[in-house]
């Protein structure tokens, strides 16, 4: 999708009111002028997220997370800015009238025979499934303990061995190329047949849970015959881009923060069977990049249950290069004998597999794991490879806590002390990963203090802009010279300035659009003298030039060229006269 224009993306906000658009997603609860809702971006149990009908701006005072209407939105769903912005365009029933957008939704009515035919297939199938000709198909869903209900739910049906699809999909007017394109018909010679012969048929659907294709299973021990048969590709159905489950799942994983990833769809259904909703299928194919971003939208909390064997160990490794790449860490449950869920749930019983779903492994552990099987630890040449790939993962974790447990593992499993394996760490973690004192503990210095209290009056006062414009280069801390640029920029193109429109300007920024409603509510008077602002701007050279001082400090220290460092004496002493002004 295309960039929709500022203009027009400040039209639709204007038009429609964020305590609407949130209270379709969150119960929200009125407390004088304000609203408020248990924080969906963090582990919330009070309502701290506050929504402001007058700023139209929500706040949480736990985690920090805020933006207005599109930001709440893009960050819900896990979706684009842009996305975000058509997709309360059409809630509020405005038509955006631009034409890339309308592009998209176009091509929908296009394919609309598409899916017509394949609705009218999957009812046909249905019926074939209950009729006479289907109790050994049924006999065999019940062998496998499946219910009236989960056919019924799955849709699941039976094509026939002969070819009377064929003939009513013709009879309906439907173009017989068309039927072979989407690959329901084929043809010999003259002669139409049906794809689909003899087979329980599994109907898959596309995000908005229309029919765009089918697998279809043997189910009579025929020899010589593929277990799966599936539609082939057609302008609807692209394998890459469809995950098994996704319209049924969505809204439960939302609801969980929770979505399960399994390999086949009959592990969809028979998690279901035991009351877990939240799982979607990849159908055997490896995870791809497309796949990866669809999950993110459904959580952020991914669990990756495939397949007990070796090829499910596999497909968990490189599902993670996946999941890595756009930021998120999956947990993974790993099934003993090899078992698929389906398998295991039906062997095992149900109880067992909660017992594994309780306990997922953090993806660390798991590769890990994986490298430990491959490791003869009485050969010290091993030991020594194992820990150098050990080590790369410890450098990838942030949480102390984690950090510290899974040291003390790798010390117990290769009897190396922990001091050395954590010397052999070369950055350990920064910091306890903790959301909740960001916005309460402020050790900021002064510099910093003066820099913000700055860009709270250039977020209302053209004279402060003017004044950054004119006397200031940059700012010492970089999100907030970053912000101090974005301001210029809109207020150049609009010539005027309010916060709320300046988070619209800012997109999809969400560490900017936190920073400046963040700065946006420090206590400081709305009016200000320019005597007063001229006095953050000394305080601000001041912060400048002693951080210019330092790094030509340092840059002394390792210059070896006695001529350049006499230069840079030189001009350590220029800096300290300054500082003296
Ligand atoms: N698959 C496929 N085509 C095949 C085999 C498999 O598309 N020829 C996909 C199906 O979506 C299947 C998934 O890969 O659900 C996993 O395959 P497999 O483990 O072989 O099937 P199961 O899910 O175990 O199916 P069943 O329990 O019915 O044997
Ligand atoms: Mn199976």
């Amino acid at each position: 999708m295309e960039k929709i224009p500022y203009d027009l993306v400040l039209d639709i906000q204007r038009k429609v009111n964020i305590v609407d658009v949130i209270g379709e997603y969150l119960p929200l609860e009125r407390r004088g002028k304000n609203y408020f809702a248990i924080c969906p971006f963090h582990d919330d149990h009070n309502p701290s997220m506050s929504i402001s009908s007058e700023k139209q701006i929500y706040t949480c005072f736990v985690c920090g997370a805020s933006g207005n209407v599109f930001n709440f939105v893009m960050n819900y769903e896990n979706i684009s800015f842009t996305e975000a912005v058509s997709k309360v365009a059409k809630k509020a029933g405005i038509d955006i009238n631009y034409h890339d957008t309308k592009k998209v939704y176009k091509k929908d009515d296009e394919n609309d025979k598409y899916y017509k035919m394949f609705d009218i297939t999957s009812k046909y199938y249905q019926n074939n499934l209950k009729s006479v000709y289907g109790k050994k198909a049924i006999q065999y869903l019940n062998q496998r303990n499946l219910d009236g209900n989960v056919i019924k739910e799955f849709e699941i049906g039976l094509s026939m061995n002969d070819n009377n699809l064929s003939k009513i999909l013709k009879n309906k007017g439907y173009d017989v190329n068309d039927l072979i394109d989407v690959g329901l018909c084929g043809k010999k010679d003259k002669y139409i047949y049906d794809v689909f012969r003899n087979r329980i048929m599994f109907p898959l659907y596309n995000l908005n849970g229309q029919v765009i294709g089918f697998s279809g299973r043997i189910y009579n021990n025929e020899e010589n015959e593929s277990k799966y048969v599936n539609s082939k590709e057609s302008v609807i159905f692209k394998k890459g881009s469809v995950l098994y489950n996704y319209h049924r799942a969505l809204n439960e994983a939302r609801e969980k923060h929770q979505i399960i990833i399994v390999e086949g769809f009959m592990d969809v259904i028979r998690l279901f069977t035991i009351g877990v909703k939240n799982v979607v299928a990849t159908m055997g194919t490896a995870i791809t990049k497309n796949h990866a971003s669809l999950i993110k939208r459904m959580s952020k909390n991914v669990i990756l249950c495939f397949d007990g064997d070796k090829a499910g160990e596999k497909a968990t490794l490189s599902a993670l290069e996946q999941f890595e790449k756009i930021g998120l860490s999956p947990k993974i449950i790993r099934l003993e004998d090899d078992l698929d869920p389906d398998d295991y749930v039906v062997k095992k019983g149900k109880d067992a597999f909660f017992t594994h779903f309780a306990n997922p492994l953090s993806d660390v552990l798991f590769k890990l794991d994986v490298d430990k099987k491959n490791t003869n630890f009485n050969d010290y040449k091993e030991v020594s490879n194992y820990l150098n790939l050990a080590v790369k993962e410890l450098e990838k974790i942030d949480d102390k806590v984690i950090y510290e447990l899974t040291l003390k593992d790798l010390s117990k499993q290769t009897g190396v002390d922990v001091s050395t394996i954590n010397e052999m760490v070369s950055n350990k973690p920064k910091k306890v990963t903790n959301i909740i004192d960001k916005r309460i503990i402020s050790n900021k210095d002064k510099y910093t203090k003066a820099e913000e209290y700055l860009i709270y009056y250039m977020l209302r006062n053209k004279d402060a802009i003017y004044l950054y414009q004119n006397k200031v280069s940059y700012l010492k801390d970089k999100r907030l010279s970053r912000i101090a640029m974005e301001i210029l920029e809109f207020y150049e193109r609009n010539k005027y300035i309010n916060t709320t429109d300046f988070t619209i300007f800012l997109e999809d920024k969400t560490e900017l659009i936190n920073e400046v409603l963040r700065i946006d509510e420090l206590n400081l008077p709305l009016e200000v003298s320019t005597d007063v602002l001229n006095d953050y701007i000394k305080t601000i050279d001041e912060g400048i030039i002693k951080k210019e001082i330092e790094k030509v400090k340092e840059k002394i220290k390792t210059e070896t060229n006695v001529a350049k460092k006499i230069a840079l004496l030189e001009k350590l002493r220029n800096l300290k006269k300054k500082e003296c002004k």
